[in-house]
This record gives structure tokens, C-alpha cells and sequence, in this order.
């Protein structure tokens, strides 16, 4: 499916409405300085796996880039704009870590780390009745990124098959090459 239909359908589905993605931008002034914070307590978590470690280190200085750019995808949860052009990104995003052979088995308990990480800051920053809104806007677009990473997979697999691919690891990461390809 086009990623921005996909989208769409995801907002349908997880009732995020224009509020949330206003909230969301809100969000952004008190959620938007802790990307450091949470890129070095992200990269702590996935460096005490041992499987994951090895996939963290396979290539020098692999790690220092990436504290960039899982803080910039941090940020962008916080910008305000849900469109074809960020569903396109986290398409890529999920095509990516399927190349690596980076599945759901490690993305989704990631997702859950940045998730109590981010409740936890929200609870402390905010106050009252104002917590419960921020809440509901950020397990939206949570659900929405992990929905997006899961078709994003599903993508890669089919195309993985499709060429021909018998073993389903192969299938994920060779047909993820494949989309990636120019
Ligand atoms: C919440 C989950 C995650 C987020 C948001 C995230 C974010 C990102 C982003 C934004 C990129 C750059 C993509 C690009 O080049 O366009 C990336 C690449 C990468 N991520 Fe993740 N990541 C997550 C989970 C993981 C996990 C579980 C691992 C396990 C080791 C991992 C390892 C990597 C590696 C090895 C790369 C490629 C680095 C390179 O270009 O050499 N990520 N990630």
C-alpha cells in the first residue's frame, strides 16, 4: 500500500485526529531536549544484548552516528506533521533495519523501551489532567510508528519471496535490499 494512504488508514484506525498532532507539536517543547538523553539510555539498553551488541558494532563509529539519528527520529515523534513524507521515512526506517535482519523480535520491546522512558519524563514534566491528553496522543503516534515498521517488514518479505527466497530471514533481508535499491 502507498505510504500515505497507509497512514491514513493508520489515523483512521488509532483515531489520531489534527488535537493530537497539535498536542504532539505542544509536546515537543519539554520532550524534544531529552533526545540525547534517551538515544544514550536507547543504545545502553540494545548494547547489554549480546546479538544486538554485535549488530551495533559490526561497523566502526556505527554507534556514534546512530546517536543522531535515533535522537532526530525522536524529535520528528514531536513535530507536529503526520504526512506521506514522514510515513515515507519510517517506511525507509523499517526497510533498513530489515536489511540487517533487525525484525520485530528486537524493534518492538526497542519501541517499548523508548515508550517507558517517555511516560516516565511526560508524568514528571507535566501536571494533572494535562498528563492524560499527552498520554493519549503519544501511545497514538507510537502505534502509528510501529504499524508502519510492521508493514514496512511485510513489504520486504513479500518482495524477499517473491525473488525467490526460500528461508524467511533471507526473504526479509534481500528483499529489503531490493526496495532500498535505487
Ligand atoms: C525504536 C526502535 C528503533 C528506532 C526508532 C531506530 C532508529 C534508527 C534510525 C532513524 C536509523 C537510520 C535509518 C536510515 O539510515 O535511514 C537506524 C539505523 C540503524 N539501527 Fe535502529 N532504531 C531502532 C531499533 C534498532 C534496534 C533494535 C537495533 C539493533 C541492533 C538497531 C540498529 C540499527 C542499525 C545497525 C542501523 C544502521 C546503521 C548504519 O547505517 O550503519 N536499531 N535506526
Amino acid at each position: 500500500m502507498d505510504p500515505g494512504e497507509l497512514l491514513d488508514l493508520l489515523k483512521r484506525r488509532t483515531g489520531f485526529t489534527q488535537t493530537h498532532a497539535a498536542i504532539l507539536k505542544e509536546l515537543g517543547e519539554v520532550m524534544a531536549p531529552i533526545a540525547p538523553e534517551v538515544a544514550l539510555a536507547f543504545y545502553d539498553y540494545l548494547g547489554r544484548d549480546e546479538e544486538l551488541s554485535s549488530i551495533l558494532h559490526a561497523v566502526p563509529g556505527r554507534v556514534e552516528r546512530l546517536y543522531g539519528t535515533f535522537a532526530a527520529w525522536y524529535r520528528e515523534l514531536f513535530s507536529g506533521t503526520y504526512d506521506r513524507a514522514y510515513a515515507e521515512r519510517r517506511r525507509r526506517i523499517g526497510l533498513v533495519h530489515a536489511r540487517l535482519g533487525i525484525g520485530p523480535r528486537a524493534m518492538v520491546p526497542a519501541m517499548g523501551l523508548v515508550q517507558e522512558l517517555s511516560l516516565e519524563h511526560l508524568r514528571s514534566a507535566l501536571r494533572g489532567l494535562e498528563v492524560f491528553s499527552a498520554v493519549e496522543a503519544f501511545e497514538k503516534i507510537l502505534a502509528i510508528e510501529v504499524a508502519l515498521v510492521e508493514e514496512s517488514y511485510l513489504e520486504a518479505l513479500a518482495r524477499g519471496l517473491l525473488l525467490g527466497h526460500r528461508d524467511v530471514g533471507e526473504a526479509l533481508k534481500e528483499g529489503a535490499k531490493a526496495l532500498l535499491s535505487p
